[in-house]
C-alpha cells in the first residue's frame, strides 16, 4: 500500500474525556477511506486533529506524498520549547517558526483541505468572493502590488478567479458565484464548501459528514461527484458519514472508530460482517 497519511497512535483528552485513544491508521494515495462510527465516536476530533485544528497530546500523524519527503503534522502546529533545545540551535528556528507562524492554515498548506460538519462559510460574501478567501496564501499579491495595479497583481487575481470559477462550474454553482452564500439553499451551500476547500490545490480532501440534510437525489449526485474527485483529479479522499449506503458504495477502505477507539478497518464487504462493526453501530 502506498501510505499517504500515516495516524500513528494518536490520543486526545478533552480534561477526562479520552476523544481518541491511541487511534492508529493508514490512508492510501489515490484511496477513498470512510470514517465511521456512533455519535462521539471521535470521528470529527479525529479530523480536527489531522487538520491542525487539535494537537494530539501523544502520537504522530505523518503525510508522505510520493517522491517527496514525510512531513510531520505536528511540526506543523509549533512544539513547547525546552532549554536543552539549545544545544541543537538548528532546531530553535524551526520551534519558533512553528509557534510563531503555524496552524491549521499550514497544513492546508501542505495539502490536507477540509468541510465542516456544521457549513463555516462568509455567510455575507459572495460565493466566489469565499473560494477568492481561500485562495490568498497560494497568491503572491503585494499591498503595494495592489495599490500600483501592477500587472503582475493583476495576472495572480484572474489567475485566483478563473480556478474559482473552474470548481464552481464542476460543482454546478456558476450560476450562483455573484449570490450571497448564506441565502443559498443548504445543499447548495454543501457544494460551495467543498469548492472553497478544493480552492486550496489539495492532495487529501476530509469531507466531514458531506451527505447531512441532502434529499436522496442530492445524495446521489454528491456521490457521483466525490467519485469524480478520486478518478479525474487523483484526490485521496477522507469522508465522514452516516448514510451508510454512501460509505459503502464510494468506499475503498473503512475505519471503524467507537469511544474513541478503532474497533474495526478493512474492505466495505468485511466490514458489513463484522460482528463487533454490527454490534457497535450497523445494528
Ligand atoms: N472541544 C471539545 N471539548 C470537550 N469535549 C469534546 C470536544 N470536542 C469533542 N468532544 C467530545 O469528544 C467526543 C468525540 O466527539 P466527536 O465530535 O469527535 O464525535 P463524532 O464521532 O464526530 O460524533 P458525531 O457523529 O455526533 O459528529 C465526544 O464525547 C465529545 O463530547
Ligand atoms: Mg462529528
Amino acid at each position: 500500500m502506498n501510505t499517504l497519511l500515516d495516524v500513528q497512535d494518536v490520543t486526545l483528552r478533552f480534561g477526562g474525556v479520552v476523544a481518541l485513544n491511541r487511534v492508529s491508521l493508514q490512508v492510501a494515495w489515490g484511496n477513498i477511506t470512510a470514517i465511521i462510527g456512533p455519535n462521539g465516536a471521535g470521528k470529527t476530533t479525529l479530523f480536527n486533529c489531522i487538520t491542525g485544528f487539535y494537537k494530539p497530546q501523544n502520537g504522530h500523524i505523518i503525510l508522505t506524498p510520493p517522491n517527496r519527503s514525510a512531513t510531520h503534522l505536528h511540526h506543523l502546529l509549533g512544539q513547547s520549547f525546552a532549554w536543552s533545545d539549545l544545544v541543537h540551535p538548528g532546531q530553535v528556528w524551526g520551534k519558533l517558526r512553528a509557534k510563531m507562524f503555524g496552524g491549521p492554515h499550514s497544513v492546508c498548506r501542505a495539502g490536507i483541505a477540509r468541510t465542516f460538519q456544521n457549513i463555516r462559510l462568509f455567510k455575507e460574501m459572495t460565493v466566489l468572493e469565499n473560494l477568492l478567501v481561500a485562495q490568498y496564501r497560494q497568491l503572491n499579491r503585494y499591498f503595494i502590488g495592489g495599490l500600483l495595479g501592477t500587472r503582475y497583481f493583476r495576472d495572480e487575481e484572474s489567475m485566483a478567479i478563473n480556478r474559482a470559477m473552474e470548481w464552481l462550474r464542476f460543482f454546478a454553482l456558476e450560476a450562483d458565484a455573484n449570490r450571497l452564500a448564506g441565502q443559498l439553499p443548504y445543499g447548495h451551500q454543501r457544494r460551495v464548501e467543498m469548492a472553497r476547500s478544493l480552492c486550496t490545490d489539495p492532495m487529501v480532501l476530509c469531507l466531514d459528514e458531506p451527505a447531512a440534510g441532502l434529499n436522496p437525489m442530492e445524495t446521489q449526485a454528491l456521490s457521483q461527484l466525490i467519485r469524480r474527485l478520486k478518478n479525474e483529479f487523483n484526490l485521496t479522499i477522507l469522508l465522514i458519514e452516516h448514510d451508510i449506503g454512501l460509505v459503502m458504495e464510494l468506499s475503498d477502505h473503512i475505519v471503524v472508530l467507537d469511544h474513541g477507539e478503532v474497533i474495526a478497518q478493512g474492505r466495505p464487504a468485511d466490514i458489513q460482517r463484522n460482528p463487533r462493526v454490527v454490534e457497535a453501530y450497523l445494528g
